[in-house]
């Protein structure tokens, strides 16, 4: 959610900011803007929609020169996307730019002063008035003893009145040399580079340039030049830097001869399940290992309830932790919406373990409820793909998923990473518990044998397809399943609503006869995830109940069920796995189905309307 970056060294600033934005889009793109710093002037550009059918253009037409800048990709919270909204955002003297993600929640208190200054204000945004803010702050500071990190000073003081969050990068024209970037809440890094260096909200925008950076804290300032960065923190005397090495290259987030990167992402599956799995399954003790759950095997053994919170596909992927841990250590589980778990005041045991569940590490709903349990004195671990994520960073302990860069906005190859590492966690959890060696090895052998059975899966891409654009005109779909599959109806469902726009609800096969099959008719297809499992002939029974009410069925079955064949119209083949597993396979058709639905539609799939990839706003 929004995108930020900044750069001060030799090169043409324009061009690396376009580029930063264009691998920061994901975060959000309503409108896209940068600021550069000139002949002691700021030019400003920005444009409401998609880089690429605004901000290009209007840089093409009127380029900006200078090799100090900042850029901004936005995914709309306070005011309507339009050119004005856009940031970057002057502050009254037009001295100084800002660009910012995140919600300043004090603002109207904030404007009201300043309009009584005599401040006038173009944009309906809470980051005109923080702009404004650190101008009379800077204006302040400067008819005092101007020193050369006076606007540094300035921000300080101006952020010391916000109540809210933010990531943010500030230019001035009278200091031509400097970037001052700040954070809390919403991330930040620096990119250090040779003769140049980086402001950005993560490393995708960078990874090009540089493969070093430091992540910022909450309430870290940072001043920037193309020699040298400082921090300092508004909360602690010193701030606590340290640097990092990226793990991937430039290359891992280009989209490659796919035509989208939902699809290249899709595609990926096979070697992300393999990363997931790589150096965990210990076949000797039948059970699974872990580097960085920073916990003994004592402490693992006395925990005596797990809460899982998490948000959107991550939380879909938790309801299937629930089963999973459940069945597989008997330990109970309780899966929260992290927005829920923060507010509503649960009772939590005192043996309970908070397990969050992130692909960014950046959602705020989830973080808050990282920060809640630990604030609670509950241990809080997390799995994670982003790393040096907010959330890998504050958790006690946790581990990787190591899919790589996801870019597509809808999930698709974390949520498999995320299952394949909770079926670990449960096989661990259980082997210290009451799962036996034999059942333990026959699990990790069938996670093990599942990346073939992907790249089998994805061989179906065609016939997926055709079955796809003959339901891609209908307006409502049914996602329906029971016990482990049930999480994955909900999932295909999220996914078929975020990028078709398709009308598309996710039940349970079972509850559906209590209600929702009123809406059952010849036109509202469903597709039925009825693998052969301990739940095949209820399920089968419910999905008779839909055929009755002449409900088209596109069935997701295990390969050899010939049964299904005479109630479905449309049938496809999982490989045969064991039940708990059959969500990480029966999730890849459904990626599939939704895209091609989407993409048969005219729909933009990497960058659905109204959505972020990550949303660090609450
Ligand atoms: C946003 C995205 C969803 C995602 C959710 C949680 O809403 O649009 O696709 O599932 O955030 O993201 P996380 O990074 O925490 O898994």
């Amino acid at each position: 959610m929004c995108g930020i970056i900044g750069y001060v060294g030799k090169k043409a600033a324009s061009p690396v900011l376009l580029e930063g934005l264009r691998r920061l889009e994901y975060r959000g793109y309503d409108s896209s803007g940068v600021a550069v710093l000139g002949n002691s002037t700021v030019e400003v550009r920005k444009k409401k929609g998609k880089i690429d059918e605004g901000l290009a253009h209007e840089i093409q037409s009127r380029p900006v020169n200078g090799d100090v800048g900042i850029g901004h990709t936005r995914w709309a919270t306070h005011g309507p996307p339009c050119d004005e909204n856009s940031h970057p955002h002057l502050d009254q003297s037009e001295k100084i730019a800002v660009v910012h993600n995140g919600v300043i929640e004090n603002f109207d208190v904030l404007k009201q002063r300043l309009l009584k200054a005599g401040h006038q204000f173009h944009s309906t945004t809470d980051t005109e008035v923080l702009a404004h803010l650190i101008g009379e702050h800077y204006a302040k500071r400067r008819s005092g003893k101007s020193e050369s990190n006076t606007l540094t000073l300035a921000v300080c003081d101006a952020l010391r009145e916000v109540i809210g969050t933010y990531g943010l990068a500030v230019i001035c024209t009278e200091q031509p040399d400097v970037i001052v970037g700040a954070r809390r809440g919403s991330p930040l890094i620096i990119g250090i580079g040779d003769g140049e260096n980086f402001l950005a909200s993560d490393a995708n925008a960078i990874v090009a340039h540089t493969q070093r950076v430091v992540y910022l804290n909450d309430y870290d300032v940072a001043t920037v030049t193309r020699a040298r960065f400082d921090v300092m923190n508004l909360g602690t005397d010193t701030a606590k830097v340290q640097i990092s090495q990226l793990e991937f290259q430039a290359e891992d987030s280009q989209r490659g001869d796919f035509e989208h990167f939902m699809l290249k992402e899709i595609f990926e599956q096979p070697r992300t399940v393999e990363n997931a799995l790589r150096g965990r399954v210990d076949h000797e003790g039948a059970t699974a290992r872990f580097g960085g759950l920073n916990m003994s095997s004592a402490e693992l053994r006395s925990i005596e309830r797990i809460v899982i919170a998490a948000s959107g596909t991550s939380w879909h992927a938790a309801l299937v932790g629930e089963y999973l841990i459940e069945e597989f250590a008997h330990l109970p589980v309780e899966v929260e919406f992290a927005h829920e778990f923060c507010y509503r005041n649960a009772p939590l045991q005192r043996d309970t373990v908070l397990l969050v569940l992130s692909q960014s590490g950046e959602t705020a709903d989830t973080l808050a409820a990282l920060r809640e349990a630990k604030r609670r004195g509950h241990r809080a671990l997390a799995i994670v793909n982003v790393v040096g994520s907010t959330i890998a960073r504050e958790s006690d302990g946790g581990i990787y998923m190591h899919a790589g860069p996801e870019i597509g906005v809808a999930s698709t190859k974390a949520f498999v990473s995320t299952l394949t590492v909770l079926s670990l966690l449960a096989v661990h959890l259980g082997r210290m518990r009451m799962l036996s060696a034999g059942r333990a090895q026959e699990i990790l052998k069938a996670l093990e044998a599942a990346p073939k059975q992907i790249e089998a899966l994805l061989k179906q891409n065609e016939e997926i397809k055709r079955i796809a654009v003959k339901y891609a005109q209908a307006e409502d779909f049914f996602f329906l399943s029971r016990g482990y599959n049930f999480p994955i109806a909900l999932e295909g469902a999220l996914k078929l609503k975020e990028i078709s726009y398709i009308h598309a609800e996710g039940y349970s096969a079972a509850e559906m006869k209590h209600g929702p099959i009123a809406l059952i008719d010849s036109k509202t297809p469903t597709v039925f995830l009825v693998p052969q499992d301990s739940m095949y002939d209820k399920t089968m029974a419910n999905l008779a109940m839909i055929r009755a009410r002449k409900g088209p069925i596109i069935a997701i079955a295990t390969e050899g069920d010939e049964q299904i064949r005479k109630v479905a119209e449309d049938v496809i083949y999982l490989p045969k796995t064991i039940e708990p597993l059959n969500p990480i396979l029966a999730s890849v058709p459904l990626q599939l189905f939704a895209y091609h639905i989407a993409t048969a539609r005219g729909c933009d799939v990497d960058k659905p309307r109204n959505l972020a990839k990550s949303v660090t706003v609450e």
